[in-house]
């Protein structure tokens, strides 16, 4: 990775993995992308920005000749629950972005990541322990998304040769730019619930397991797989990565050890419980361990430790309201 091309760098993941990418490549060299410059001011401060829709592929192809661009990071996703609000937008934007993404780096020889999901596995798939290779019949339409972005990226690499990597990501739990819009986000709004309010609504029954991980792993997942030796990579779209599996009221517990005075209710959202009851309980990352190091560092007494810790001084200092 020498020019990288972040698409959809104002979202959840894109915030920070545009800083985690400087750091490691050099300002210069990791060129920042959205459709909405206002939730990039802070990204475009340390280096190159540019705005992109990402289903308009002149452009697209204008900024990757522009910067030389040999790697790109496609995180443009509407998530699970909104996509049910509107299938046929998130089918278009979903899949939008991810064609451009691969017809773009076989054209230009770029590498590409797409993440792909917990949700591209479903209800007759494995709950416990679920697999690698295994049933992948989704029901919601951004796990039909993830799972044709699967195939497509492992068919772009088989028949062109395009260098296509991917994870499946689970819920990912972070500080700086909240999701919107997934299954998994109650993970995220509980910490901001607790310190600012100290309570919380949760959508999801108790009992609703999902693996999770912490946004320090999920960066670190993003840069190990696409520095892997090729040759030790048997699978590539894409690779189980989990680094904790919990239940709403487990990370309840994990609050109320901090904050006594904690409290929670349920208010389940019906939708969002088809969506996790469809999905994984824990997968099995193994093949992610063996094939190129996969080690997450982060669980969730660390991670609540962390986020309570971050969030509470954004709001000492006024920087949340
Ligand atoms: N976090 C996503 C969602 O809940 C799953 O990948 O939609």
């Amino acid at each position: 990775m020498k020019n990288i091309l972040i698409v959809g760098a104002g979202g959840q993941i894109g915030s920070e993995l545009v800083p985690h990418l400087q750091k490691i490549y050099g300002n210069d060299h990791v060129v920042a992308t959205d459709i909405n410059c206002n939730s990039c001011v802070k990204l475009a401060e340390n280096g190159p920005f540019e705005e992109l829709d990402a289903l308009n592929a002149e452009r697209f192809v204008e900024i990757v000749k522009k910067y030389k661009i040999d790697t790109i990071f496609n995180l443009v996703a509407l998530l699970s629950a909104t996509g049910e609000k509107n299938p046929q937008l998130a089918l278009k934007i979903n899949m939008g972005a991810l064609m451009n993404s691969l017809e773009i780096s076989r054209e230009y020889n770029c590498a590409v990541f797409t993440p792909s999901s917990i949700g591209a596995f479903g209800p007759s798939s494995p709950k416990d322990n679920t697999p690698q290779d295994t049933v992948m019949r989704p029901s919601t339409i951004y796990g039909v998304c993830k799972v044709t972005g699967e195939m497509l990226s492992d068919y772009y690499f088989q028949r062109f040769g395009v260098d296509a990597r991917s994870v499946r990501f689970p819920g990912i739990i972070s500080n700086v730019t909240l999701p919107g819009g997934g299954t998994t986000d109650y993970a995220v709004e509980i910490y901001y619930g607790a310190i600012q309010q100290k309570k919380f609504t949760c959508p999801l029954p108790q009992g609703t397991f999902l693996d999770m991980m912490y946004m320090p792993d999920a960066l670190d997942a993003c840069v190990q797989l696409m520095e892997a030796d090729p040759s030790k990579l048997k699978h590539r779209n894409s690779f189980n990565v989990t680094a904790m599996s919990f239940e709403p009221s487990q990370i309840f517990e994990a609050i109320k050890k901090r904050i006594p005075e904690f409290a929670m209710e349920y208010n389940v959202d019906p939708i969002k419980k088809a969506i996790a009851d469809s999905w994984p309980n824990y997968m099995d990352d193994s093949c992610a361990r063996e094939e190129w190091g996969w080690n997450p560092k982060w669980n969730l007494e660390t991670m609540t430790d962390d986020m309570l810790k971050v969030i509470g001084e954004k709001y000492a200092k006024g920087l949340l309201k």
